[in-house]
């Protein structure tokens, strides 16, 4: 029995050793590893969000697949982020950024970029604080490569990817990429051009549908999107031909099985294509056509958009707080009846919760809120009195909706835009008195 044991425990240690000697073999080329150092010139086009760039390069490396390539990029002093830039400065045209790596986490000046022999690609601050990396070392990792889809890949030496971009996307999918249940699941907007950490806005692809949810202090509203249909485990991003003869492009997000649902329908080369969840909430495909002599990337679909989801729905259309009506804010409504809007229309301020203040409504006739097609017009039947009561009750309630031929109630724990409806919709807005 014991040298029977003992025989295990030997069999087991020389596998060990195998597979030791076997990665120590796969290694990143000693001429291929590279130390870039986030300092020097910045590029002098015009670029996405108004940011300043460096582009990212070196004596074995370019970094630069047509029309993508790798980049620093800050839109606040000293702050940097390591990105994907697609387009290219004599295009004349805004050049975009389609992927980021750190936006949570800016680097500064002097900061390093490091892929190692071990096949660890590292993002260190200038301090050598690491701020992100792939976690690729002693993984087989033998080369870096941007591929020609805008795909960042480490490879082993089959040319099988340990590690790639398009697994980790942010706020945006080039065609090809996907988001997955078992991996990244979903896209979450910027906060804003400037600023480029995660913003309010995501898209989420669980078993329940291809959601956009707005966090209103941390509660998921819903407020666009594919939901309450189970589209599987993936959801790609893609663009294809329409068929061998013609040259109609289609943008579509194929849903399992084959499926797809066609975003629109472009009568040129749509290759180079992204899909985004833009910083107020509408998503959005660009694509990149590069044989016009300007103004090369279009704006080809957006969800909130006159041919799709009316744009009114758009929770950030009106800024804070305003009514909309065919695609136009055209009111700040107010005790006082309705005002004209500007950004600066704010809803009325309520008591904070706890207080037993007492509360007050004024009424706008034919309104919806961005939450009714999503929660079937709220709970009901019930009278308006009832409707009224549930608002009152619950403080976090800013105002009610009530539709007058279904008696449905629904609570709105957030404003924004409201949507021009029919009369029988009435809108009531909660106030301090
Ligand atoms: C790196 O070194 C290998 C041999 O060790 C050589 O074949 C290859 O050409 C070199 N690559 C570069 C970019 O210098
Ligand atoms: C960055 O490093 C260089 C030396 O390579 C140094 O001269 C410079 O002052 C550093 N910049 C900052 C902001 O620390
Ligand atoms: C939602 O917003 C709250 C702050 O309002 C934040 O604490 C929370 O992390 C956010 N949740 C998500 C999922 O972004
Ligand atoms: C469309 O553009 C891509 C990228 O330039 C190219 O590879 C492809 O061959 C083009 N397709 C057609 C039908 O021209
Ligand atoms: C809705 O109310 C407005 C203002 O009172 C009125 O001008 C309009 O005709 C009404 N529309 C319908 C469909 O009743």
């Amino acid at each position: 029995m014991a040298s029977q044991k003992a025989l295990i425990s030997l069999h087991l240690f020389t596998f060990t050793l195998l597979c030791l000697a076997f990665t120590t073999l796969s290694q990143v080329p000693k001429n291929q590893t590279f130390r870039f150092i986030n300092q020097g010139e910045f590029g002098d086009r015009i670029i996405e969000y108004d940011a300043s760039y460096r582009v990212i390069r070196n004596d074995v490396y370019t970094f630069y697949t047509f029309p993508f390539r790798l980049c620093f990029y800050n839109t606040t002093p000293d702050a940097y982020i390591f990105a994907i830039r697609a387009g290219i400065p004599d295009d004349e045209s805004l050049m975009r950024w389609v992927w980021d790596a750190n936006r949570n986490d800016p680097v500064h000046e002097n900061a390093t970029l490091t892929f190692g022999q071990d096949g660890n690609f590292v993002l260190a601050d200038a301090d050598g604080h690491v701020v992100w990396q792939t976690n690729t070392a002693n993984k087989g990792v033998t080369g870096i490569k941007l591929l020609p889809n805008g795909n960042l890949v480490l490879h082993d030496k089959n040319g099988k990817f340990i590690w790639q971009s398009f697994d980790h996307p942010t706020d945006t999918l080039l065609a090809g990429q996907s988001v997955k249940i078992n991996g990244v699941n979903k896209l979450v907007s910027r906060t804003s051009d400037m600023i480029g950490s995660g913003g309010p806005y995501s898209i989420v692809l669980d078993h329940k549908g291809f959601t956009m949810f707005v966090n209103n202090s941390g509660q998921q509203l819903i407020y666009g999107g594919w939901p309450e249909t189970d589209y599987g485990s993936i959801i790609t991003f893609d663009v294809v031909p329409e068929n061998d003869e013609a040259t109609a492009y289609e943008l579509v997000r194929p849903i399992g099985n084959g499926a797809q649902i066609n975003l629109n329908k472009l009568n040129y080369n749509a290759t180079y294509s992204f899909l985004r969840l833009d910083s107020d909430g509408n998503l959005k495909a660009f694509t990149y056509y590069d044989k016009v002599s300007y103004l090369k990337w279009e704006e080809s679909f957006a969800f909130f958009s006159s041919y799709f989801v009316r744009e009114c729905a758009l929770p950030s259309k009106c800024g804070t707080y305003g009514l909309c009506d065919k695609r136009m804010c055209v009111a700040c409504p107010s005790r006082k009846g309705l005002l004209g809007w500007s950004e600066s229309c704010m809803p009325p301020k309520v008591p904070p919760c706890g207080k037993g203040d007492k509360v007050g409504y004024y009424k706008i006739v034919g309104v919806e809120h961005f939450l009714n097609p999503y929660l079937k017009d709220g709970e009901g039947p019930m009278k308006v009195a009832e409707c009224r009561d549930k608002c009152n009750k619950d403080c976090k309630c800013l105002g009610f909706f009530y539709k007058e031929d279904s008696s449905k109630c629904l609570l709105a724990p957030m404003l924004g835009t409201l949507i021009k409806d029919q009369n029988t919709s009435v809108g009531y807005i909660k106030y301090g008195v």
